[in-house]
């Protein structure tokens, strides 16, 4: 039997995270959303992929969670996205009341489950998670370094006219504006990126990268981007469930490393079978960790707004 993945949320993020988590055999997955039968017809068209596809991962869609019962992985994805015009942290107060109400009728039912947060905005929606859930703390992770460093990595291949294979890149803090590229930690083919492009270039793709999902956004103008989210929160549920002790930057929650406390923000991680199994502290020059001192800022003024909002 496979493992279990309960996706929340089967709008565009949650049914491309069933389908790329089924295509690799991942895991069976749970559809679960409060749209009347969505969910069943999204998983049942998933099944019926399957064949052609060539797994045998099962896509069950659900109205309540009892069938997400006893889940290995919970990525959470209910909330509304964001349209032109709106930031982030614009979807703070509907979607805390969302990812609260979810996150405690999943946790109950899959106490042990590692929780994949999605929702926006990530850091503060983590926070939520991390206080509904009650788990510890290295079992509720946020998705965001891994697509911001996914859109860091398709900008530079496209930069240097090389395979995105042979990029490696790194994006801390928080997932807004703020967000914090490290072009000294992103590569080709372990080569730093600062000796294969001139500064201005690179300025210019960190700039695109913490703008990427605001260029999407205005582009799509319905609502925001969901292959590569789903793609990333994938990548994360397969190193959890492989426990393949892969190093990706996930929010977590920080308990003085970095020199933060009680505030989730986007690290390097250890990514295995215990959730966040270790957070990896990089020395950072001082231009880097005031940039990252000011991306902290402003998920702790979110967290300050979760606060007021009674979360
Ligand atoms: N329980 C379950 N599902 C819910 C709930 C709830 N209480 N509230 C809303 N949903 C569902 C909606 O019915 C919808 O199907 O969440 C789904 C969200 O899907 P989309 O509107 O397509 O949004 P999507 O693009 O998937 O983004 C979801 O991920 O990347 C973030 O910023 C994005 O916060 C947003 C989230």
């Amino acid at each position: 039997m496979l493992q279990k993945i309960t996706v929340i949320g089967a709008g565009n993020v949650g049914a491309t995270c069933a389908q790329r988590a089924a295509e690799k055999e991942l895991a069976d997955v749970v559809l679960v959303d409060v749209v009347e039968d969505m969910p069943m017809g999204k998983a049942l068209d998933l099944c019926e992929a399957a064949p052609v596809e060539k797994h045998d991962a099962l896509i069950t869609g659900a109205n309540d969670y009892a069938p997400s019962a006893g889940s290995d992985v919970i990525i959470v994805t209910a909330g509304i996205a964001r349209k032109p015009g709106m930031s982030r942290g614009d979807l703070i107060k509907t979607n805390a009341g969302i990812v609260d109400t979810v996150v405690k009728q999943a946790a109950e039912l899959s106490p042990d489950a590692i929780l994949i947060v999605v929702s926006n905005p990530l850091d503060a929606m983590c926070h939520v998670a991390l206080k509904a859930s009650g788990f510890p703390s290295e079992r509720v992770i946020g998705m965001a370094g891994v697509l911001d460093s996914a859109r860091f990595r398709f900008f530079i291949a496209e930069a240097l006219q090389v395979s995105v294979e042979n990029t490696h890149a790194f994006v801390l803090g928080g997932h807004g504006d703020t967000m914090v590229p490290l072009p000294r930690f992103s590569t080709v083919s372990g080569i730093p990126i600062t000796e294969l492009l001139p500064a201005d270039k690179i300025e210019a793709l960190c700039q695109r990268t913490a703008q990427g999902g605001a260029e999407i956004v205005g582009l799509l103008k319905t609502g925001s981007a969901y292959y590569a989210p789903a793609s990333a929160a994938v990548e994360m549920a397969e190193a959890i469930l492989k426990d393949k002790k892969k190093i990706l930057p996930c929010a977590v929650y920080l308990t003085g490393q970095y020199g933060y406390n009680d505030l989730f923000i986007g690290v390097p991680v250890k990514l295995g079978i215990d959730g966040a199994e270790e957070v990896i502290e990089i020395k950072l020059t001082d231009e880097e960790k005031s940039a990252l001192d000011n991306s902290a800022a402003a998920v702790r003024g979110l967290v300050d707004t979760l606060a007021e909002l009674g979360f």
